[in-house]
């Protein structure tokens, strides 16, 4: 019998003043609402604390116009957490703050050059990484996280990716063999035992979703898709996530859960 691991931390990062700098290939990025953004993220914090998790909220920089994406910088599995390598050089030094305060908690190890990863590259379903190869994340930064795991019991499989910016971009899971997913990214085969929504055309950006304790946090604005998951018996919660999308950035991206 497994036993349910109930989460219970969340590191969040405040939306710093230098946001609308932020890397995107939005096509309105000029169009980001800073001030907007930071009163989404602190209604996405709050969803965060009332489903039960314990926020650590880490300080902005204004110098990481990213720097609210924490998912990107850290894997945290069991009592350790794997400092990433950013790959794109503007967000590399995000990964300083992440590793001092998760020394606190967890044994630390660490990406290095010549690999690169993202954390938004990496969707792990109990003992599966599934890593995305993308144009963050190389074949180099996924082996380091090979030999770090595969010994600790855990399997690796590359996800070759293509015209989005991470694997979680376009695929996440829902817990119980449930599989949320936008076609034409990646083969979709490799998820072949698992149940799955697929995401309409016009609603790609819901899949990315976020499960907390039973919960589905999806972006507001997808009906379709959020009828979908309703079908499913899970209860969902809405968040408006209009900045974060321009930034290329999603419900996942903003929190590291552990
Ligand atoms: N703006 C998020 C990223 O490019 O990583």
């Amino acid at each position: 019998m497994t036993k349910d691991i109930i989460d219970t931390f969340a590191i969040v990062r405040d939306v710093p003043e230098s946001f609308r700098q932020c890397v995107s290939t939005y096509n309105t990025s000029d169009d980001i609402d800073t001030d907007r953004a930071i009163l989404q993220h602190q209604l996405y914090c709050n969803t965060l604390s009332s489903l039960g998790l314990n926020l650590i909220r880490l300080d902005a920089d204004d110098s990481l116009p990213d720097c609210c994406f924490t998912e990107d910088t850290v894997l945290i599995i069991d009592d350790l957490a794997i400092i990433t390598n950013p790959g794109i050089q503007s967000r590399v030094a995000e990964t300083v703050a992440l590793e001092k305060t998760l020394s606190l908690f967890k044994d630390v190890s660490r990406i290095s050059l010549p690999g690169t990863l993202d954390g938004g590259d990496v969707l792990k379903i109990e003992k599966t990484l599934y890593i995305g190869i993308s144009s963050r994340t190389n074949a180099e930064g996924m082996r380091q996280v090979a030999s770090v795991l595969e010994p600790r019991g855990y399997w690796i499989k590359p996800v070759e990716i293509r015209n989005t910016l991470h694997l979680k971009s376009v695929c996440t899971y829902l817990g119980n063999g449930l599989i949320i997913l936008a076609e034409g990214y990646f083969d979709v085969n490799i998820f072949s035992g698992f149940e799955k929504i697929i995401v309409p055309k016009e609603e790609e950006y819901c899949a990315n979703c976020l499960v907390v304790h039973k919960r589905v946090i999806i972006p507001k604005g997808f009906p379709i898709t959020k009828a979908l998951i309703e079908e499913k018996g899970l209860p969902v919660i809405e968040l408006e996530m209009s900045e974060f999308r321009k930034a290329d950035g999603a419900l996942t991206c903003l929190s590291v859960i552990f």
